[in-house]
């Protein structure tokens, strides 16, 4: 654990190291948050990392959500997620599946990119197995814009509960 007067004190490259990984694979976004420094409370570095994002535009929302592995996915099949993603799929009861179920998980994974481009996320710390399933059935309803929205509404959670492990107020 890391205390946000630290952080608030961290040079630029310092910063992306320790905050980039909140977010899968994208330390655009520690980047141009470091500039905002100083953050009173862990929430405020959260919001700013968010705000970062929503103001982004598509195209890097897009990059952003695409960032993310499949749940029940090749690369976790595999075992070759970041360490973060690994701990999140086990706590949702993943890495437990029989063998039906995974393959329930790839049709949902397969059906939800053909409609939208993107992958399927949720965040998986605070769903199990049957709230994640039943999540693949309601959001292939969406729209496009909606869960695009959808997802970056995942993600922000994902970051909280990762940037929480992180950092102590
Ligand atoms: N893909 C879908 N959900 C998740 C999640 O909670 N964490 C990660 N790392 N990837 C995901």
């Amino acid at each position: 654990m890391i205390a946000l007067s630290q952080v608030n004190t961290f040079p630029r490259d310092e910063f992306i190291r320790i905050i980039g990984p909140v977010f899968e694979h994208s330390p655009w976004i520690a980047a141009a948050a470091w500039s905002k420094r100083p953050f009173a409370s862990v929430e405020q570095l959260h919001t700013a990392l968010c705000k970062t994002v929503q103001t982004a535009g598509e195209d890097k929302q897009l990059a952003l959500i695409r960032a993310h592995p499949d749940l029940v996915g090749k690369l976790a099949l595999a075992g070759q997620l970041t360490k973060a993603s690994t701990g999140e799929q086990t706590s949702a009861g993943l890495t437990q599946l029989s063998p039906q179920e995974v393959e329930l998980f790839q049709t949902n994974n397969a059906a939800y990119k053909a409609k939208f481009g993107f992958p399927f996320v949720i965040c998986a710390r605070l769903n199990k197995k049957e709230a994640i399933l039943n999540g693949f059935n309601v959001r292939l309803q969406n729209s496009r814009e909606q869960e695009i929205q959808a997802a970056l509404t995942e993600i922000f959670k994902i970051a909280e509960l990762r940037l929480r492990d992180l950092t102590q107020p």
